[in-house]
């Protein structure tokens, strides 16, 4: 059945009709037999009288909207969301509070940098922003102008009719959907037929597909938005379809997730009444998107979407202090921990559990989740901290999982003011089911009353500090208030940017370590199985550059010895495959691979271990052979073609390579590497490669990389810190406690 797909947006189409039916998983996902690594075969959804979709051409440079051909264009239309309210009531009232509603002008942290990026690029290259933002006044030509906060168009953000319009999903991204604005048949509610005609307009096949999602959840800058070159942005499909979540096996061998879309997580089926003519047997898909927007539903004071929002963020990621370092002396997992005098470190392990893609996601240089630690003494007095002050203003102790993007200056931006955007310097937020290891050290003396209590806690915000300053200056100012007052004659609640954010605690852990800790209760994260904190810590570590690598040994080690079975075994030797093959040591990996497989069976993750090490010592025949096993027990990870691809061009297989990365390219139609790949493998081949090396210069990473991440690391201490995986984050002594007198 794969042959049979062409494009990238029917993979993820069919696929996504794949998770949405109950695969018959064994309790560990290693344990299935091989033949189920081919993708399960999906009915094609039933294709009624719709006419094929002819696509327009892109209808402006910045942004890659297209419409239906010889579409109207009636943005009326596409803004009339009173129209489907009136049959549609609990939808609607779900939607209003989602952030879908909330993406135009009348949202104070999206003005505060589309109003900036306006005045310093230009209203026409705004176009880029309104692709994903504001379709309507996009396709009303009105980014041209200026845009008056009177203008009920400026308060339309994604409406009904944008994703129930979208007729064909792009795997591109940055607006990448063929939308149709034609009439929409309303029906007589009592007449089957035209109910059938009314539902079948309305559900276009790329509705419940991840495609659809992301065809704005996906983005990048390029010359074409002003940019001198390619940036990757926002972009949750492409950690989603590598994930376990979407059904790829090949990252690593991982204890079983439930498949689910983004429609599987993000819009659940929730309570609802009669009111609205879709609820079926009491229920009804939410259009609330929770996600992480705990700062909208505070700016509106909307405690229904808050509390929905906030159940859905606790337990998400798990936090565990995992070992602790005092003299020559590691002992992990931390509890009990034997200390003497001196320095003391601590290694506090975040793992991202549930959250489909990267955590935080979206807009990951804004975000503002971040870790604080506090070391008590016996007697509950605080020794030392790290990020507790975080929450009323910038603390430079807090560890924060976010992305930093810099600028020509490798200055770190951090109000989205995408235009400055030249290079990510360091990314640490997390991606779907791994771990980051976060150092803290302090400093004890003779003096502090053991035992000390350990409490680390992963504490979620949406927007940084200054996201939120600019956001308050953006309702307070003239502009602003006129906004507001829109909102208000419009019957709806305006935005406050100046609310006081929600904090919401996602995980945490307290352990007890020093003489007397013995039969003081851990708490959290530290709770969790052994073999479930040793294997997140040497998760974490072999994450990281290779001088850390060794570290990960003992607790491999352990955890292997605390394995309750053979699934939890196999993981183990994964890992120690993983690391070995980083080392080079090839012979040493693939024993650990053959282990292994002996304890669960072939796997693609196995596959690509084997690939991996042997692509290490560069033996690209054996790793092509081992990267296309793999690649084939997860075709919707475009990594696993990217890989497959370059050991076949190193193996001088060019034809076959050409076919991997092509196969790749419709998954991820920019990925540099597989652009690089095509190209050479053209040029290897004899063919015309100009136009594939065109598209490979103008996606690749630029040359002035390197010279930034340096640049940033020389003018700031905290982008210093940040770059190195894994760092030494120092804790504050406490003001009057003994050890601050040191
Ligand atoms: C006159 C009433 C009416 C209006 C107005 C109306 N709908 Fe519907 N809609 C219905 C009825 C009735 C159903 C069928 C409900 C059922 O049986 O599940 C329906 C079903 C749907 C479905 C269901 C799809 C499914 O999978 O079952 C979608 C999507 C939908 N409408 C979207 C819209 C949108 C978007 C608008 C505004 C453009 C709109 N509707 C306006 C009455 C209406
Ligand atoms: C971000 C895209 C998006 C927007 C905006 C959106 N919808 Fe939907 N809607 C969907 C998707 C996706 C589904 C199918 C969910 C599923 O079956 O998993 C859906 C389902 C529905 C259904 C069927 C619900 C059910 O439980 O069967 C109705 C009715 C509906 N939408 C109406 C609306 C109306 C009315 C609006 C505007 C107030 C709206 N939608 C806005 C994406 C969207
Ligand atoms: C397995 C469940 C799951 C799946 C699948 C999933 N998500 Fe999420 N998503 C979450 C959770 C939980 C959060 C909240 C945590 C966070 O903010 O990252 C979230 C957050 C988000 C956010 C908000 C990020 C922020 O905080 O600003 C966006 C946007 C998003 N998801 C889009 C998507 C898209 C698009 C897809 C499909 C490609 C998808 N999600 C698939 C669980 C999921
Ligand atoms: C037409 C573009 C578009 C489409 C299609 C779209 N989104 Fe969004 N989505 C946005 C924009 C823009 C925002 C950010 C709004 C803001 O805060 O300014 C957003 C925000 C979100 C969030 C953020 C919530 C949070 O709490 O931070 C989630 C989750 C989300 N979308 C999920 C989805 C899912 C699931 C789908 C597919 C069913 C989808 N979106 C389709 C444009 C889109
Ligand atoms: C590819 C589609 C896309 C494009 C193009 C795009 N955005 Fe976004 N933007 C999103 C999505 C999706 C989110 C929500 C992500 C999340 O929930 O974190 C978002 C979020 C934001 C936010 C945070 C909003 C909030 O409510 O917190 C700002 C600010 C923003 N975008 C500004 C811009 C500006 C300015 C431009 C143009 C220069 C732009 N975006 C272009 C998709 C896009």
């Amino acid at each position: 059945m794969l042959t049979r797909v062409r494009s990238g947006v029917l993979i993820l189409a069919v696929f996504a009709g794949a998770c949405a039916s109950d695969r018959a998983l064994d309790e560990v996902e290693g344990v299935e037999p091989p033949n189920e690594l081919e993708a399960p075969e999906v009915a094609a959804p039933e294709l009624d009288a719709r006419p094929p979709i002819v696509a327009g051409e892109p209808l402006y440079p910045e942004t890659l909207v297209r419409l239906v051909e010889g579409d109207a264009r009636d943005t009326e239309r596409l803004a009339d969301v009173g129209m489907c309210a009136s049959c549609h009531e609990e939808v609607y009232a779900a939607w209003r509070a989602s952030p879908h509603a909330a993406a135009s002008f009348d949202n104070p942290w999206y003005r505060q940098a589309v109003d900036t990026f306006r005045e310093e690029r230009s209203p026409e290259a705004s176009r880029f922003c309104a692709g994903c933002h504001n379709p309507v006044l996009l396709l009303a030509d009105a980014m041209e102008e200026p845009i008056e906060p009177a203008d009920p168009r400026a308060h339309a953000g994604v409406t009904c009719l944008v994703c129930h319009g979208i007729q064909e999903a792009r795997a591109d991204g940055v607006g990448s959907y063929t939308l149709s604005t034609a009439p929409v048949p309303l029906p007589d509610p009592a007449v089957p037929e035209e109910v059938a005609v009314h539902v079948a307009a309305l559900t276009p096949d790329p509705l419940r597909t991840a495609a659809l999602c992301g065809t704005c959840h996906r983005g990048f800058l390029g010359p074409d938005m002003g940019n001198p070159h390619h940036l990757p942005g926002v972009d949750e499909p492409t950690a989603w379809a590598r994930s376990g979540f979407a059904g790829s096996r090949a990252s690593r061998l991982d204890t079983r997730v439930e498949p689910a879309t983004c429609q599987g997580c993000h819009m659940p089926l929730v309570d609802a009444s009669d009111r609205d003519f879709a609820t079926t047997d009491g229920r009804i898909h939410s259009h609330r998107v929770p996600g992480g927007h705990t700062a909208l539903a505070g700016a509106r004071n909307d405690a229904a979407q808050l509390a929905v929002l906030r159940e859905g963020l606790t337990g998400v990621a798990r936090v565990d202090v995992a070992a602790v370092r005092s003299g020559a002396r590691s002992t992990r997992p931390a509890d009990g921990a034997r200390l003497v005098p001196g320095r003391v470190e601590l290694d506090v392990v975040v793992r991202n559990l549930a959250v489909g893609h990267r955590f935080p996601g979206g807009t990951r240089d804004a975000q503002d989740t971040w870790l604080e630690v506090e070391v008590r003494d016996a007697r509950g007095a605080l020794v030392a901290e790290a990020g507790t002050r975080h929450a009323a203003a910038r603390d430079e102790t807090a560890h924060r999982l976010v992305a930093g993007l810099v600028d020509d200056d490798a200055q770190v931006h951090d109000l989205h003011h995408v235009q400055h955007f030249r290079a990510a310097i360091f990314d640490r937020t997390l991606a779907p089911r791994d771990a980051e290891v976060v150092r803290y050290a302090f400093e004890l003396t003779a003096d502090v009353a053991q035992p000390l209590s350990i409490d680390a806690r992963l504490r979620h915000r949406r927007h940084s500090h200054p996201m939120h300053a600019a956001a308050c200056a953006a309702t307070r100012s003239p502009r602003g208030r006129a906004f507001a007052a829109t909102s208000v004659a419009l019957g709806r609640i305006p935005i406050d940017g100046c609310a006081e954010q929600p904090v919401t605690e996602v995980a945490s852990a307290r352990v007890w370590i020093g003489a007397g800790a013995e039969g003081r209760e851990a708490a959290g994260g530290a709770t969790d199985a052994r073999f479930q904190r040793l294997f997140d810590h040497a998760l974490a570590l072999i994450g990281d550059v290779q001088e850390h690598l060794d570290d990960a040994r003992p607790s491999l080690a352990a955890a292997l010895r605390a394995a309750p079975d053979d699934a939890a075994r196999a993981m183990v030797h994964g890992q120690l495959a993983r690391l070995e093959g980083r080392q080079g040591r090839l012979a040493a990996a693939l024993d650990q691979a053959t282990r292994a497989e002996r304890l669960i069976g072939e796997h693609p993750a196995i596959h690509r271990l084997r690939g991996d090490a042997y692509a290490q010592v560069w033996r690209w025949e054996d790793a092509a052979e081992a990267y296309r096993l793999a690649a084939e027990g997860a075709p919707l990870d475009e990594s696993r073609w990217t890989d497959l691809a370059r050991a076949l061009g190193s193996a001088g297989h060019d034809e076959e390579a050409l076919v991997a990365a092509d196969r790749g390219l419709t998954i991820d139609p920019r990925g540099s590497s597989l652009l690089r790949s095509r190209y050479l493998a053209l040029e290897g081949l004899g063919a015309d490669a100009g136009v594939a090396s065109d598209a490979y210069l103008a996606h690749r990473v630029p040359d002035a990389l390197s010279a930034l991440r340096l640049r940033c690391g020389q003018r700031s201490a905290w982008c210093a810190l940040e770059r190195l995986p894994v760092h030494v984050h120092d804790l504050r002594p406490a003001q009057g406690h003994a050890s601050s007198a040191r």
